[in-house]
């Protein structure tokens, strides 16, 4: 008498945790993207332009601890006393709307890419004189190529580069 009782309960219990999984399981309507594995950007820096596909990555993290206190780095992050570098990838000098940029970086009237960063990271002042970048520069081309080659796999480069 029992054990039909049960199995019907254990039946009911079942499909009651199917639905219940169900809206958790596949979230298609959820927009955002999952931050890349560690094996996945790996596979993205050796996709990049030489020599940044040379590039350390954790190196790289460690050099852009010297920039955290300024800038973000995640899609649609906040800007600080720095603009938001997602996205600064093919993206004009100082062309992220809401930033308010110096004259110097606004009417710069280039896209950014490695070579360009890197010299802007060797120092600042004088790649755009007037910048309000108060950073002293990267003398290392190691930590810059490193920096660099972080940077495009951490804010988009290459999941824009490929469409
Ligand atoms: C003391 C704060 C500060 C630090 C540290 C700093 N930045 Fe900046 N950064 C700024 C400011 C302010 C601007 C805007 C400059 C302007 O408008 O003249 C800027 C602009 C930039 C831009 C141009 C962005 C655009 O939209 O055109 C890039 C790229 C950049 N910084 C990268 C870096 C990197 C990489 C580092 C670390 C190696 C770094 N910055 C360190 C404050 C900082």
């Amino acid at each position: 008498m029992i054990r039909p009782l049960l199995s019907l309960l254990a039946v009911f219990m079942l499909t009651g945790c199917g639905q219940a999984a169900e809206p958790g399981a596949g979230e298609p309507a959820t927009p955002a993207r999952p931050a890349p594995t560690a094996s996945e950007k790996a596979a993205l820096l050796a996709t990049l332009p030489a020599p940044y596909d040379q590039g350390d990555l954790d190196n790289g993290r460690r050099v852009f601890a010297r920039c955290r206190s300024c800038h973000t780095i995640t899609e649609g992050g906040p800007n600080m006393t720095g603009p938001n570098l997602y996205g600064v990838f093919g993206r004009e000098a100082g062309g992220l709307p809401g930033f308010n940029y110096s004259t110097a970086v606004k009417e710069a009237a280039f896209v950014w890419d490695g070579e360009r960063l890197d010299h802007w990271l060797e120092n600042p002042r004088t790649f755009l004189r007037g910048t309000k970048m108060s950073f002293a520069g990267i003398p290392d081309a190691t930590d810059r190529r490193d920096v660099v080659a972080f940077l495009k796999v951490e804010t988009g480069y290459a999941s824009r580069a490929q469409p």
